[in-house]
């Protein structure tokens, strides 16, 4: 039996990810670290939460005696640190945070895990840290050899977290691995993201805005399939690696878009141009070769499977968001959107 301390369990990724380890782990113990932030939601975490082998606590990564302190008492084997600061928006507006979170946090982390014995360390990191690629050439995808070249300081913040793990792996011997994984959609996601602010503007037949001209593209996965992939990735991944993780799934915004007022039954009259995103990255495209090869990983879930089981959770599930939407989110679209 062996115990996973998976931070920032209560956002979107983390919390899918929990729910897979309790699945398919009967024998694992989960442990759970999240400072709740914004974008963090307790509520994600209720069926867990009566789960006898899930424990959670309310801590911040930043907080090395925090942290310390659930080291101790838990003895984690391993540690997946979804945590950070996630919305390139946010990142635009109010950088520091990211900067604080994503790389002091997840250095306070791997101290701790070396500190314990070298526990083994999994980073999620994202394509972004890649930059982008051009929209005309489709022969162009990130491998992992791909030089890192960041345009936003989120993805700066996850470049340098990367470039810190690949350094505790050669000067300390940190058994560590990193993931760098595409757009996620799925259940749970903070409805600030695309896919979800689409599915709930469309809800509430408000407009749908579309940075500069909706033609970036993203190269989008279920996220049960990218839980599949870091699970892996833990238990045979080779020690010092970079693995990407993506399905060939490109799409351009203004189609999702398309996609979502199909689905809902809505007129694409509710999508509306908006001032483009500074810095707006052109287009993601992940090789997935390496994940595949070395174990056998490849996505289960069709995006038109998985973009259907995504808005009927919505559907079913508008009490999870509405609430989201009730509280302090409200100032972040006017902020973000009004007159925009
Ligand atoms: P999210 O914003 O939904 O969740 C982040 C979680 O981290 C929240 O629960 C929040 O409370 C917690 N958190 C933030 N700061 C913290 C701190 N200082 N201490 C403890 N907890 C803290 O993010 P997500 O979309 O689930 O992304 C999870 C991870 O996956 C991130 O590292 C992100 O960079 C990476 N990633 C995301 C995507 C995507 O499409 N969403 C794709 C690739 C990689
Ligand atoms: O590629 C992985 C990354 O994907 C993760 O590392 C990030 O944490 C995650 O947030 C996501 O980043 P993006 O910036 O690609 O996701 P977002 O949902 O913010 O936007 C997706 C695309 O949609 C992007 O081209 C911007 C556009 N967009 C987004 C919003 C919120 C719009 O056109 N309108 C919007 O209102």
């Amino acid at each position: 039996m062996s115990t996973i301390l998976v931070t920032g369990g209560a956002g979107f990724i983390g919390a899918n990810f929990v729910y897979y380890l309790l699945e398919n782990h009967p024998e694992d113990r989960v442990v759970c670290v999240d400072s709740l932030t914004y974008a963090g939601n307790l509520s994600t975490l209720r069926a867990a939460l009566a789960d006898s082998r899930f424990a959670f606590y309310r801590q911040d990564i930043r907080d090395r005696a925090g942290i310390e302190a659930v080291f101790q008492k838990e003895k984690p084997d391993a540690v997946v640190n979804f945590a950070a600061e996630s919305h390139v928006d946010r990142s635009i507006d109010a950088p520091e945070i990211f900067l604080q979170t994503n790389i002091l946090g997840a250095q306070v982390m791997m101290d701790a895990c070396l500190a314990h014995g070298n526990v083994r360390f999994h980073q999620v990191s994202t394509d972004e840290v890649y930059g982008d690629l051009p929209l005309d050439r489709p022969d162009l995808l990130f491998r992992e050899d791909t030089p890192l070249h960041a345009s936003s300081p989120y993805s700066a913040s996850k470049a340098a977290a990367d470039l810190l793990v690949q350094a505790y792996c050669r000067t300390y011997g940190l058994a560590a691995t990193i993931s760098r994984c595409s757009n996620n959609y799925g259940p749970y996601q903070f409805p600030e993201k695309f896919i979800p602010l689409l599915i709930a503007n469309c809800l509430s037949d408000k407009p749908l805005p579309i940075y500069g001209k909706g033609l970036n593209v993203r190269d989008w996965l279920y996220v049960a399939d990218h839980c599949k992939a870091v699970d892996l990735i833990l238990r045979r991944g080779r020690i010092g690696q970079v693995y990407n993780i993506g399905g060939h799934n490109e799409m351009r915004n203004i189609d999702i878009a398309r996609l979502i007022c199909r689905a809902l039954d809505k007129p694409e009259s509710l999508i509306t141009y908006v001032t483009d995103r500074k810095g707006h990255d052109l287009r993601y495209a992940i090789d997935p070769e390496k994940i595949h090869t070395e174990l056998g990983w490849s996505p289960e879930t069709a995006f038109a499977d998985g973009i259907r089981r995504t808005v009927d959770w919505y559907l079913a599930n508008r009490p999870w968001w509405e609430e989201i939407l009730s509280g302090e989110y409200r100032d972040y679209y006017r902020k973000m959107y009004d007159d925009r």
